[in-house]
């Protein structure tokens, strides 16, 4: 199910932002003006991903540096991730599939 989570202009590109659907906390990413969402709790110590910067299309948890693809999840240096959601623009929304 896609429920909107912010207006693209929300979100400049190469920043993040936390953003709420359903009751879920999701990590909401412009990268180079193409959205991608993921779960805001970095499975570390629950860090808010969504406050993190970007690198390279990696999020770097603002917590401890622990960093997760925006496109997939993955950790690009260790065997751990956090789900990743489909994202879609209609006009000037941005929804997330959750
Ligand atoms: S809570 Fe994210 S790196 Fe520690």
């Amino acid at each position: 199910m896609f429920v909107k989570v912010a207006k693209t202009g929300d979100v400049k590109p190469g920043h993040g932002k936390t953003v709420e659907a359903n009751g879920l906390r999701i990590a909401l990413f412009n990268v180079d003006g193409t959205f991608h969402a993921m779960d805001n709790t970095c499975p570390h110590r629950g860090g808010p991903l969504g406050e993190g910067m970007l690198d390279n299309g990696n999020v770097i948890c603002p917590w401890h540096g622990w960093q997760f693809d925006v496109t997939t999840g993955k950790s690009p240096f260790m065997p751990v991730g956090v789900k990743v959601f489909e994202t879609k623009i209609e006009g000037e929304d941005v929804l997330v599939n959750i």
